[in-house]
């Protein structure tokens, strides 16, 4: 067994070991190679980086990284120095916001928890959650689209009791909703998804695990309850026989569903997460060296992601049929072409999403998604909706029971919600995703009353208007280089131009009318 010694004199560039979780490893060559740059190993050279490798790398990061014979063993645990974690002046004005929080008493809707999580997550954490592809339209529009439908609501029906429990691919659930797959749970909180793993027991949802939890998928299952339901986010690995395994490890532990995530064939461009890296790496460093290795193409996400198959196809299901019995659902199908495929090879359903606006921005929302699927199945295949044997979902952008509800009369059979919950528990740990859930039950309880729904069957199709969903009214980033560029015309320009009273001026912004119209 390696004392810590020993590891301490592989400090530098020249040969770099670290340690994590009481193992050691050579790094020296990986250096180059992590897409998180190598500064962030080099301050951790000779050392034990577990504290800082946790939160954004799943479990097997390391071992599934580096050959053999770079995992060197285990190290003497009480020859390790401990490493002092120096905190910057950054770091203490967030602990200061962290104090000054309002009360979880003041969390008032989904949006308060994304306000507080802004203020008090560091900063690299927040930029990958909150972060989406390109000029972040897409995310914009995942919730806009919600805005564009209206209900139409009825009246004189017994609401005294509303009933929103309904099923998931034939799995109970106390509201039509399950918490969807988001990568690197760490990040916001020590304990990751358990936390979510742990509130939808309590509350009677399903969580969908994903395959990129930085908790490892066994804790996960093990911190269910025994009647709990779960499904699991499959990234399909290039080596076949590496999915294989975790497909058939995760039915053999009991999972449900197997939802296959289909957008990602590359991931997206995310600035805010691009840019962290970037200024992770350290200047001197590139100087000395003359190099500069991080890979800004992709983030952090990067480091994660590189095994996912961008060759994935539709003949590979009839695999997929071939090594599991769990149903099989393709996560992140966008129009429906696609839906009409996935149900004419026999699959469960489909999550029609565009992964909460991180990959092709531009790619339109799941619920204008869910309309033109329902449409054109209907005509297609004479199917209508919710139907029990392929099932529509839809995420992204949901943040209100109102949200959930339309998605519902419109014929999904339930609604994914992702970042609402890592912004709750970053901001206030396991009490703030309790607190999520009470509040979308407390709205549903009473949305279902004005909409005169006594219980989810009672939503349907009539109850909306969505005739201008699928009019692209986005809100679009002001233009900086215009609006530097541009000299605005003043309000003396006005008054040369022959107007002879405040009348006049007003009239003129108004009507917007053309000064030369004037003169
Ligand atoms: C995701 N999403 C995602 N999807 C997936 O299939 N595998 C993954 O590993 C991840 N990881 C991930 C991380 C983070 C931080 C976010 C925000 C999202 C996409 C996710 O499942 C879902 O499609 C969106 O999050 C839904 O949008 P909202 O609810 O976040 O607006």
């Amino acid at each position: 067994m390696l004392s810590g010694k020993e590891v301490a004199q592989h400090n530098g560039r020249e040969s770099c070991w670290i340690i994590v979780h009481g193992k050691v490893y050579d790094v020296t060559e990986f250096l180059n190679d992590h897409p998180g740059g190598s500064r962030i190993i080099l301050k951790y050279a000779g050392k034990d980086a577990t504290q800082e490798y946790d939160p954004i790398h799943p479990p097997d990061a390391i071992t599934s990284n580096l050959p053999p014979e770079k995992h060197l063993g285990p190290v003497q645990p009480d020859t390790v120095e401990k490493v002092e974690i120096q905190i910057t002046d950054e770091e203490k004005e967030r602990f200061e916001r962290i104090e000054r929080r309002p009360s979880l008493s003041e969390i008032l809707n989904l949006h308060d928890f994304e306000s507080i999580a802004k203020e008090v997550m560091p900063v690299k954490a927040w930029a990958y959650y909150s972060s989406a592809a390109d000029d972040e339209i897409t995310i914009r529009e995942n919730h806009a689209a919600y805005h564009r439908i209206w209900f139409r609501p009825r009246i004189m029906r017994d609401v005294t009791n509303v009933d929103f429990s309904s099923t998931i691919l034939g799995h109970k659930t106390s509201m039509p909703i399950y918490i969807t797959a988001t990568a690197l749970g760490k990040l916001g909180h020590p304990d990751g998804e358990l936390i979510l793993t742990r509130a939808a027991a309590q509350h009677g949802i399903i969580q969908m695990i994903p395959t990129l939890a930085s908790c490892s998928f066994d804790e996960l299952v093990d911190g269910a309850q025994p009647e709990q339901v779960q499904f699991f986010q499959l990234y399909v690995n290039k080596d076949r026989a590496i999915t294989k395994r975790i497909v058939q490890h995760a039915e053999t532990r009991g999972i449900k569903a197997l939802f296959i995530t289909v957008d990602a064939p590359q991931l997206g461009r995310r600035e805010k997460d691009m840019r962290q890296k970037f200024e992770a790496e350290d200047p001197a460093e590139v100087s000395k060296t003359g190099k500069d290795n991080v890979d800004r193409s992709q983030g952090a996400a990067r480091a994660i992601s590189s095994f996912i198959d961008p060759g994935l196809k539709w003949s590979d299901l009839d695999w997929f049929k071939s090594i599991t019995k769990m149903p099989l659902i393709l996560k992140g199908v966008q129009c429906w072409e696609d839906a009409l495929e996935a149900y004419d090879q026999g699959l469960a359903g489909v999550v029609l999403s565009n992964h909460g606006g991180r990959q092709l921005d531009f790619a339109r929302s799941g619920i204008e998604i869910l309309a033109e699927c329902v449409k054109h199945l209907k005509e297609k295949r004479g199917l209508t909706f919710p139907n029990e044997k392929f099932q529509l979902f839809v995420d992204g952008g949901v943040r209100r029971a109102t949200d959930v509800l339309k998605a519902i009369a419109l014929g999904a059979s339930a609604v994914g919600i992702g970042r609402p919950f890592l912004y709750a528990y970053s901001a206030y740990g396991p009490d703030g995703v309790d607190r999520a859930l009470q509040i979308l039950h407390d709205e549903f309880e009473m949305n279902m009353r004005l909409l005169g729904a006594p219980t989810i069957k009672d939503v349907v199709r009539e109850m909306v208007d969505a005739s201008n969903l699928s009019s692209h009214v986005v809100a679009v980033p002001s233009d900086s280089l215009f609006n530097t560029n541009c000299t605005e015309l003043k309000l003396s320009c006005l008054f040369d131009a022959n107007i002879r009273n405040v009348d006049e001026v007003m009239q003129h912004a108004v009507l917007k009318l053309p000064l030369k119209a004037k003169i």
